[in-house]
């Protein structure tokens, strides 16, 4: 993933004057397409108590809106922590979007030691996010931190 993190950051900051929503749907894309086990890529946005989800690749999803309580996208919100679950079907806390999930990486957007957003993968492997794709989501997370702060409301 290392080469393709490289190449995608370098792209966001040569994108710095773009529209934020393109860089968001530029974002999820890139990693769809990018990484084998990343079936589905979503960022979703802290709005109100809810998570709104802002930009995705992959399959249409119902959660669009995710009451923050539920599933493990809010896990990753309240505990101000990544979510790494790499057996989705045996964890009760799971929100389940399509059947063919088995694993599933949400990594907090921060500012200010608050989660203000948050990318979330899933794939269709089992156990298929190891530290390094925790490390390198962090270091994208970091890096659209701007880009979603406009969006967030508390
Ligand atoms: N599985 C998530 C819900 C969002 S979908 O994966 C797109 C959850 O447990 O919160």
């Amino acid at each position: 993933m290392n080469d393709h993190l490289n190449e995608l950051m370098k792209w966001i900051e040569s994108s710095s004057e773009m529209d934020g929503q393109n860089i968001l749907d530029h974002v999820c894309t890139f990693l769809r397409d990018n990484v084998d086990t990343y079936n589905w890529v979503g960022v979703y946005i802290v709005n109100g108590g809810m998570l709104k989800l802002q930009s995705f690749a992959g399959p249409d999803t119902e959660h669009k809106e995710i009451k923050i309580g539920d599933g493990l996208c809010s896990l990753a919100v309240l505990k101000n922590a990544t979510v790494n679950e790499p057996s989705v079907k045996s964890n009760s806390d799971y929100l389940a979007c399509f059947p063919s999930t088995e694993s599933e990486l949400v990594v907090p957007v921060m500012k200010d030691g608050k989660s203000i957003g948050e990318i979330d993968i899933d794939s269709d492997t089992k156990a298929a996010f190891g530290i390094n794709d925790e490390r390198d989501i962090a270091v994208l997370a970091e890096k659209l931190r701007d880009i979603i702060f406009p969006l967030y409301m508390e």
